[in-house]
């Protein structure tokens, strides 16, 4: 395998006091690929969020490493931070906040060519905007309109957009389409997927639920409560759960086909109450391809029972 665009190591993330800390995020690791796109699903509050802004170094890790393009991201000198913000970039699930209203779709795309002292001509950085203009579907007519002009799809076509001005080597999407339309979530995930297939860039894509990232991620990774629970091919953790959370997430899907749906049974998940000496035998253990799952010695000796040995 070559060398991974990010590794995230052991990374915790803290708030609140030291003595009632909420622990966002607690231990979590993982790769992602140079063009790959890793799912990252989870329910509200599990830390999926505090994820994505620790690793773009919007927080500073209470433990662990971000290492991107072989850099430690806490680490970077002022240089280095201006180069690490334009290969990594952020967008979110409600595109109109992160949009300036008074800002026309032209100000908001080349603010950052301004900052950066890019594209001085004015002629090279209009031609700049209207080529990212088209890369997200929308036309140069757009660029001397306000957000407010916009519906919901294109407004985060324009964040998207946005995100994309300085070609980074990974976006972390933090629940673009969750506040689109069901209509409109498809077009923009193809979208992505299409910018994706063009520029070889990679995505940390977050989600809440199985359904919205099967057709764009490579690798899912199921997050509860701070912890990674599973993580594996796309297809793998969808044919072969482990984890009776991610069970439990799946289940939640619904079938395209009429059949398997009318079947389909919602699995609870009640969380296993684990003793203390559980505590310090719960890790990420290896099933094979490319599959983990965070569990004790006992619950492997069980669950990788179930899993297909190739
Ligand atoms: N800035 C913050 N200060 C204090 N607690 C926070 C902050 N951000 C998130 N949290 C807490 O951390 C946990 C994880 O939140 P978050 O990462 O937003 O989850 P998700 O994105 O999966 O919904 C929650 O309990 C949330 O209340
Ligand atoms: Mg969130």
């Amino acid at each position: 395998m070559s060398k991974p665009l990010l590794e995230v190591k052991h990374l915790k993330k803290y708030f609140g006091s030291s003595n009632h800390p909420v622990r966002a995020v607690d231990d979590v690791s993982f790769t992602i690929q140079p063009g790959e796109t890793l799912g990252l699903v989870g329910e509200s509050g599990c830390g999926k969020s505090t994820t994505g802004r620790t690793i773009i170094n919007l927080y500073e890790p209470t433990d662990g490493e971000v290492i991107f393009d072989g850099k430690d991201v806490t680490k970077l000198s002022n240089k280095e931070m201006k180069q690490f913000y334009q290969n990594m970039q952020m967008i979110f699930q409600d595109p109109y906040a992160s949009l300036n209203p008074r800002m026309t779709v032209k100000e908001i795309l080349s603010e950052g060519y301004e900052i950066h002292g890019l594209y001085k001509n004015k002629k090279e950085r209009e031609a700049k905007v209207h080529e990212l203009l088209e890369s997200v579907g929308l036309n140069k007519e757009h660029a001397s309109r306000y957000p407010h002009e916009f519906s919901g799809g294109q407004r985060q076509r324009i964040g998207i957009a946005r995100a994309l001005s300085f070609d980074p080597k990974l976006i972390i999407a933090d629940e673009p389409i969750s506040a689109l339309d069901v209509s409109i979530q498809a077009q923009v995930v193809n979208m992505m997927k299409e910018i994706q297939k063009e520029r070889g860039l990679a995505y940390l894509f977050i989600a809440h639920d199985l359904s919205m990232v099967k057709y764009i991620s490579d690798r899912i990774a199921v997050m509860y409560k701070g912890k990674l629970l599973e993580i594996g091919e796309a297809d793998d953790l969808y044919q072969n759960p482990v984890h009776p959370y991610t069970k439990s997430l799946l289940s939640a899907v619904p079938q395209p086909d009429p059949e398997s749906e009318k079947e389909r049974q919602r699995i609870p998940y009640t969380p296993t109450e684990y003793s203390e000496s559980d505590e310090e035998d719960l890790m990420l253990r290896d099933l094979g391809n490319g599959h983990f799952v965070y569990c004790t010695t006992k619950e492997f000796e069980a669950w990788s029972k179930e899993y297909p040995t190739v």
